[in-house]
């Protein structure tokens, strides 16, 4: 079974709640997901995954600090060719989800088109994330 990292950053939830509903989406579509926050990952757990999915909060218009030193530390792991998306939740500039997205591109991942969420998921933006899980899901599968 294929098998997907999830792994976010957030201090007030509201990318958390996208990352939930993110893993489900791919769940719902039989694979094998790992979610964690990053506080507790460990770079060996992206080893021999089949995809890759960051998430982070925008605060300075920055990706969260701790995701951050995770990203650095991804590069020493052999993610090419590898599905990679990234997400996250915002305020009042959209510029997070492209600087994870470019970063996994460096890595040489097929990274698909990120996912953005103003603040608070409501049910719609769950709903959003779910089908953006099915869709990582998909491509992986190469569907
Ligand atoms: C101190 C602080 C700085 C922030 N900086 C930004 C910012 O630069 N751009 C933006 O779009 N949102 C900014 N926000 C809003 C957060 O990104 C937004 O509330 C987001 O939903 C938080 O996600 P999280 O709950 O996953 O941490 C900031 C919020 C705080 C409290």
């Amino acid at each position: 079974m294929a098998k997907v990292a999830i792994i976010y950053d957030s201090a007030t939830h509201n990318t958390e709640m996208m990352a939930k509903a993110i893993a489900e989406g791919i769940k719902s579509e039989g694979l094998s997901v790992k979610l964690t926050h990053v506080h507790e990952a460990r770079i060996e757990e992206i080893k021999g995954i089949d995809g890759l999915v960051l998430g982070s909060g925008t605060y300075h218009h920055e990706i969260m600090p701790t995701l951050e030193v995770f990203i650095d530390q991804a590069k020493d792991v052999n993610l090419r060719g590898k599905v990679g998306a990234a997400f996250c939740s915002y305020g009042w500039s959209p510029e997070v989800v492209d600087l994870i997205s470019n970063r996994l591109k460096g890595y040489g991942m097929d990274t698909m088109e990120g996912l953005l969420i103003h603040e608070k998921p409501d049910e719609a933006g769950l709903e959003k994330c779910r089908e953006f899980g099915k869709n990582i899901a998909k491509k992986i599968k190469g569907e």
